[in-house]
């Protein structure tokens, strides 16, 4: 018998991918139950060949259901993750909600798969920030190898990562900007057509942004808390797929041809650095695949032991989709779920 996996939040930009993932990726699932809000019930959505409609999840009875892939956000995830969980049914959730929790395992499957096996506990799975997904994939065989000391890192994150609406902001506003139409900025806080804006999430006391903390947090808890981490994050007006200018500092000596070998044969990585026109990745190449692709790796003469890559993936899918899809393989293939028994 298969398994039963709901999706909530499965209207948006992260719950059609998870269907697309479930599809591509043909998991083992019999029943695939769409949820969002109750604005959305009816609404169609695809998964493979099929079309399904949306239900409630807050009228939602998750008792026969084995895996809910949450993606509606952290406020809603912080109320009903837990009551979800109760029912027995385990919560792989992509908000920031319970990623800190010591008692909630924060896993990148290419990383630290082991680290799965505590989430009974609360019967919740975490999976991280998208810019810290791609990142740890690219940094963990580094790591292995040289010990990495300290990272610093500056993102170019899509909008597509702040949801659907921030999407059709950059859609709108690209558009008033050739019919001289006036511009509203709701999802950002300034306009992001043809701009920059270092600034993704809340302000912290000391300066930084929570995106910005959110990346050394989980880098310590998914890879090794002994890593020293900065970051600045900016958004940049791409649609799909985030981008990363990565510095490291590593405490044993690694070369720039050392380290493209070592990622050529790691787990979820690609590398592509030809030092010619063209010869590396962008985001629009990234959007829509499932690698992390690593290019422009280069020795950093500043620092000992210092390399600096340039790393982009799609957030929809490593970053967020894909993971958590990989997370439910994970524990399917351990057998650490069994599919519980259903009514004909
Ligand atoms: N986008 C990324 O790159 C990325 C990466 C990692 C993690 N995440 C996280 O994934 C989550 C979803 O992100 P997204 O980009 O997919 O956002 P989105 O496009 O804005 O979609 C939000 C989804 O949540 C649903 N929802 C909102 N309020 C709800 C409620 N009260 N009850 C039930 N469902 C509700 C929405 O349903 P309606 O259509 O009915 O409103 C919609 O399906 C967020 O926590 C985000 O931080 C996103």
């Amino acid at each position: 018998m298969g398994y039963k996996i709901a999706i909530a939040g499965a209207t948006g930009n992260v719950g059609r991918e998870m269907l697309s993932v479930l599809a591509e990726r043909g998991f083992p699932a019999d029943i695939v139950v769409p949820l969002a809000s109750r604005r959305s019930i009816g609404t169609e959505v695809s998964f493979g060949d099929k079309t399904l409609k949306v239900k409630d999840l807050a009228t939602y009875d998750f008792s026969d259901t084995d895996i809910c892939l949450m993606s509606a956000g952290g406020s809603v995830s912080k109320e009903w993750s837990p009551r979800i969980a109760a029912q027995g049914c385990v919560v792989i959730d992509n908000s920031s909600a319970w990623r800190y929790d010591a008692a909630v395992p924060l896993i990148v499957p290419e990383v630290n798969a082991d680290a799965v096996t505590g989430f009974r506990a609360k019967n919740i799975i975490a999976n991280p920030n998208c810019s810290t997904a791609q990142l740890v994939v690219a940094l963990k065989p580094l790591h292995d190898v040289a010990t990495i000391r300290r990272v610093v890192v500056a993102t170019y994150q899509s909008v597509s990562g702040a949801g659907k609406e921030a999407m059709d902001e950059l859609f709108s506003q690209t558009r008033a900007v050739f019919v001289s139409d006036p511009m509203e900025s709701r999802k950002f806080t300034k306009r992001i057509a043809f701009n920059v804006i270092p600034h993704i999430d809340v302000f912290m006391e000391d300066g930084s942004t929570k995106e910005e903390w959110k990346m050394m947090a989980e880098t310590k808890k998914i890879l090794d808390p002994k890593i020293k981490l900065t970051a600045t994050a900016v958004r940049v007006p791409v649609f799909v797929a985030h981008s990363e200018a990565v510095n490291i500092e590593f405490e044993k000596p690694i070369t720039a041809e050392e380290a493209r070998d070592i990622l050529r044969e790691a787990p979820g990585v690609l590398v592509v650095d030809k030092h010619e026109d063209g010869g590396y990745v962008t985001p629009v190449e990234a959007a829509g695949e499932d690698a992390t692709y690593v290019s422009r790796i280069r020795e950093d003469a500043t620092v000992e032991n210092g390399l600096s890559m340039w790393v982009v993936s799609d957030n929809l899918r490593k970053g967020a989709a894909l993971n958590a899809v990989q997370i439910a393989e994970l524990l399917v293939n351990r057998k650490l779920i069994q599919a519980k028994q259903r009514a004909a």
